[in-house]
């Protein structure tokens, strides 16, 4: 069995290790896996490395961050030409399957794919945490790690200078990384998009919090819904989704704080800085595991499925599913997390 392995849309730590699981396992199969580059892309356009990975290749993986193979947002399914390239490049190398690591859009080209008689297997991958039918995904657990140090950070130097601090964090339109990063990191008020932004709530529990203690915190997702935002002239990526760093949710909503408080306010963002760096130990553990019931899934001819965590077990599902819509955060979960925002 020949089988093409690709890494789509952002990273996120974790990437190399499902590699590396993916890869160990695969040679006890007696496989021979090519590591495609730049995701999608490198299908479009035929780039594949010039050897089948090896376990030289893959030993020492396990900590790096990013992708070994490269990333691109390519969207193949955009365009004709494309979609074809990418079906004579998987005949020309001689794939019988193609192993994709990626989020909802990754995925969605490996689900369609599949539909179109290409053999395909899914591993989860997204720091944003938000693909369906699977309990976690990597890279979450990293990022959010990257967060609540952040906020530890800005705690220290809030408190020195009696401010209020507003980290915006990444996550797409589910949040998952806020969520969990407030709670790790004793916010004070967290924004979602799931839920309306109220400043007047914000702000008067704010007032109440600040006078005990004189600073605050508040951890707010990029894709939190702002009043009055047009965005009718946003920019977008390949798969058509507004580039949310654009909107500046962390600025504009630590200026609406000052402005309603007369609190001095300001705003951080971790960014990519989110997305890079050692995957902590849990990702690794979850990579890995993923990678080789990947490799099973392979050998059981299992394909169209996304390899997935059910409670402690490594499932597959079926890919359509885990694409066809978002997990985002349950209301009731936020409702918990706001018992812990200081009084
Ligand atoms: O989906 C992962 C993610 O990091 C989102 O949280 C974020 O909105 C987006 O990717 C950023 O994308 P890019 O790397 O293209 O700026």
């Amino acid at each position: 069995m020949k089988i093409g392995i690709l890494t789509g849309g952002g990273d996120c730590p974790g990437l190399n290790p499902t590699i590396r699981g993916f890869v160990l396992k695969a040679l006890d199969y007696g496989f021979e896996v090519w590591g495609i580059r730049e995701g999608w892309k490198g299908l479009v356009k035929g780039i594949v490395e010039e050897k089948p990975l090896t376990v030289d290749r893959v030993e020492e993986i396990i900590s790096w961050g990013g992708t070994m193979l490269r990333s691109s947002r390519t969207n193949p399914y955009k365009d004709p030409a494309q979609l074809a390239a990418v079906k004579e490049n998987i005949q020309k190398f001689g794939f019988d399957c193609i192993v994709a690591l990626g989020g909802e859009d990754t995925l969605g080209v490996a689900s369609k794919l599949w539909k179109d008689g290409i053999p395909t297997v899914g591993v989860p991958k997204t720091m944003d945490n938000d693909l369906s039918e699977t309990d976690y995904t990597f890279g979450f657990d990293t990022a959010v790690s990257v967060d609540v140090e952040a906020v530890d950070r800005l705690r220290d130097t809030a408190r020195s200078h009696s401010r209020v601090i507003v980290l915006e964090v990444m996550g797409r339109h589910a949040g998952w990384v806020a969520l969990h990063t407030g709670i790790a990191g004793g916010a004070d008020w967290i924004t979602l998009p799931e839920v309306p932004l109220d400043y007047e709530a914000m702000c008067n529990h704010l007032k109440v919090s600040y006078a005990r203690k004189g600073y605050g915190i508040v951890v707010a997702s990029e894709g939190t819904e702002l009043p009055d935002l047009d965005e009718s002239e946003a920019k977008l990526d390949a798969f058509g989704h507004v580039i949310l760093s654009d909107r500046n949710v962390g600025e504009t909503i630590a200026s609406e704080i000052e402005k309603r408080t007369g609190f001095e306010t300001r705003s951080a963002v971790t960014g990519h800085i989110q997305r890079g760096g050692p995957p902590t130990a849990f990702d690794r553990v979850l990579a890995s595991r993923l990678g080789i019931r990947a490799a099973q899934a392979v050998y059981e001819k299992d394909f169209g499925k996304m390899v997935a965590v059910r409670g402690t077990d490594v499932v597959t599902v079926d890919i359509e599913k885990a694409v066809g819509v978002l997990r985002t955060v349950p209301l009731d979960l936020y409702e918990t997390a706001k018992t812990l925002f200081s009084k």
